[in-house]
Parts: structure tokens; C-alpha cells; sequence
């Protein structure tokens, strides 16, 4: 079976656990090391990753091209502008094609039915670099950080505050795999799917939705947000007046535990769903989190290839 990646829920929750494992193992192994430098055991050597983006990107971009280096294969990247997929090739004929060419492939797209209809027609490993619906690597990295950090995950506290996001939904579904809870603060008519609730609570995790963003931070082990407007949604001063009690102050943040920590995947609007006292601030993980995409990415990686969970 090849293991594509679209979902967290597609490595399950034993194999999120391994990949954790790994990433702090492989980080530890090469500290201190030129980060274009390859693993010791090069576990991915002669493997090439395409990588597809169909929306901007920084931190995917550069963390995939360096996890594959480390882990001893290479990358090469197709835009839309550039690629035939810009021209109306079908999804399905360029993925036929990739795999006979690459070994995996990462997707950054809007509609998840795209990369649903990629893993479909690919007969290589497809991963989800962020679709309107989910993100599921950055919380693999935003997991690890937080781990690294001293967090027991089973039983921890989150609090989610703003939009309910693609992020969002990778962070309930994150949730109900290791078993942790999730108080959502959103306002009304910008919920999350009902549905990753719905998976998350069926396997026992406690998804709660309110619209008080104190209620929701309240003894919260993690804090997080996102921009309130994402890519492809068109930027709304409604929103934004919606969004803005739910903005993560210094103030909110003393309701949530002592030494909680604060977790933003980037690109931020300072001064939006996050003041800089707070993101820049001694709570605030977002560099160990930038930084972990790289190994994260790893251990995505290797899972997919077979090499791991
Ligand atoms: N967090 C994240 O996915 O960043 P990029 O959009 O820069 O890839
Ligand atoms: N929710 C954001 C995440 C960016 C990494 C977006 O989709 O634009």
C-alpha cells in the first residue's frame, strides 16, 4: 500500500508517535552540523521529492528541500505558472507522470479534492504541504515543539483562538489521535468542520466550542492562533471586526496556565490575531516551531517512504 499523506489521520496515532521519536533523535544526532549536511545513514539516499506548490510558501518550501537533503535524497519544485498543470493538464495525467519520475510528491494546493484525485492516480506517496482544509505537517512540527518543550500530550490542554482553519482542523485531528483536548474560540459563522469534531470526540478527545476567549484559554497548557485571513480567501474588513476579540493579548494569556506556551505557524499579522508582546514574548515557541518543520518533515518523509511507524 503506498503511504500517501493528506491527513494526520492517515499515519494514525502510533505512527505520529514514532515520528516524534525519530525527529528528536535525528535533531539531537546532527546538532551543531551544517544544516545542508546529510544524515549519517542517509536513510532516503537516490530518493527524489517533487514538490508541487500552487500557493505560496516559505516555510514548506525550504523545510521539505532541507529535510530531503538531510535525510540524503533530493528535491526539485513545479509552480503553477510554470508547470503544465498551469495549463489545465489533469491532476490525475500529472500524477501518472510524476511517479513514474520521482519517488514522492508534495502538494500545496487550494481544494483538498485535488490531492485526493493526485493520491488517487499517484503510485508514489503523496504529501499534504496545506490544503483549505488541513495542514497536517506544521502540526506534526507544532506537536514536536511542544513536546520538546515538556508537554505530556495525552490529557494537555489547547486553546484555539480566531478562524477555524485548515490548521485548526489538523489540530482537532491531531487531538482526538493523541488523546488530547481542545477549547475552540471562535465567532460565529467561522467555525471549524463539524466533522473533525465529530472524528476527534468519537475517539474520545474533549472538543469544546465557545465564543469567550477567556473561557476557552482557561488553564490551557498550549495557546495558538492563525492569521485571520488565509490563502485564497479574499481579505474582509467584516472579518477582521469579527475576529478582533479574539485576538491573543497579554491579557488573555494570563489565564491560561503558568509557562504556558504560545504557538503561531506563520507567516503572523502582528497587531491582528496577535500582539507582539506575545508572539515576541518568553512564552511565545515560534522559532523552535519554524525550525521544527525541518524535522518533522523527516519523519513525514521517511513514514511515507515505509521507513518508519
Ligand atoms: N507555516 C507554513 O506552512 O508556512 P509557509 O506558508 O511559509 O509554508
Ligand atoms: N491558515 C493559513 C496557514 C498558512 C501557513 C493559510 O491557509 O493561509
Amino acid at each position: 500500500m503506498t503511504r500517501h499523506f493528506l491527513n494526520l489521520s492517515d499515519a494514525g496515532g502510533d505512527a505520529i508517535a514514532a515520528m516524534l521519536a525519530d525527529a528528536i533523535d535525528r535533531k539531537a544526532a546532527r546538532r551543531g552540523q551544517p544544516k545542508g549536511k546529510t544524515d549519517a545513514d542517509a536513510p532516503l539516499a537516490g530518493h527524489t521529492l517533487a514538490m508541487i506548490f500552487e500557493k505560496n510558501s516559505t516555510r514548506t518550501r525550504v523545510s521539505f528541500d532541507m529535510a530531503i537533503r538531510q535525510l540524503g535524497g533530493t528535491s526539485l519544485i513545479l509552480d503553477g505558472a510554470t508547470s503544465q498543470l498551469g495549463r489545465g493538464e489533469t491532476i490525475a495525467d500529472t500524477a501518472r507522470v510524476l511517479s513514474r519520475m520521482c519517488d514522492m510528491i508534495m502538494i500545496r494546493t487550494d481544494d483538498h479534492a485535488k490531492i485526493e484525485e493526485m493520491a488517487h492516480h499517484a503510485t508514489v506517496p503523496v504529501i499534504n504541504g496545506l490544503t483549505d482544509m488541513s495542514h497536517p505537517c506544521q502540526i506534526v512540527a507544532d506537536l514536536l515543539t511542544v513536546v520538546e518543550h515538556g508537554l505530556a500530550l495525552p490529557g494537555s490542554q489547547w486553546a484555539w483562538l480566531g478562524d477555524g482553519n485548515n490548521v485548526l482542523h489538523s489540530i482537532i485531528e491531531a487531538a482526538g489521535l493523541l488523546k488530547f483536548g481542545v477549547r475552540i474560540a471562535v465567532p460565529e459563522g467561522y467555525e471549524p468542520d463539524s466533522a473533525f469534531a465529530g472524528r476527534a470526540q468519537a475517539a474520545g478527545a474533549a472538543i469544546t466550542l465557545t465564543r469567550d476567549p477567556v473561557a476557552a484559554v482557561a488553564g490551557a497548557d498550549v495557546v495558538v492562533t492563525d492569521t485571520w485571513i488565509s490563502m485564497g480567501q479574499a481579505h474582509a474588513d467584516e472579518k477582521l471586526k469579527a475576529m478582533m476579540p479574539y485576538q491573543v493579548t497579554s491579557a488573555l494569556m494570563a489565564h491560561a496556565k503558568p509557562g504556558a506556551r504560545f504557538l503561531h505557524c506563520l507567516p503572523a499579522h502582528r497587531g491582528e490575531e496577535v500582539v507582539p508582546e506575545v508572539i515576541d514574548g518568553p512564552q511565545s515557541l515560534i522559532w523552535d516551531e519554524a525550525e521544527n518543520r525541518i524535522h518533522a518533515q523527516k519523519s513525514v518523509l521517511l513514514w511515507a517512504a515505509d521507513r518508519l511507524g
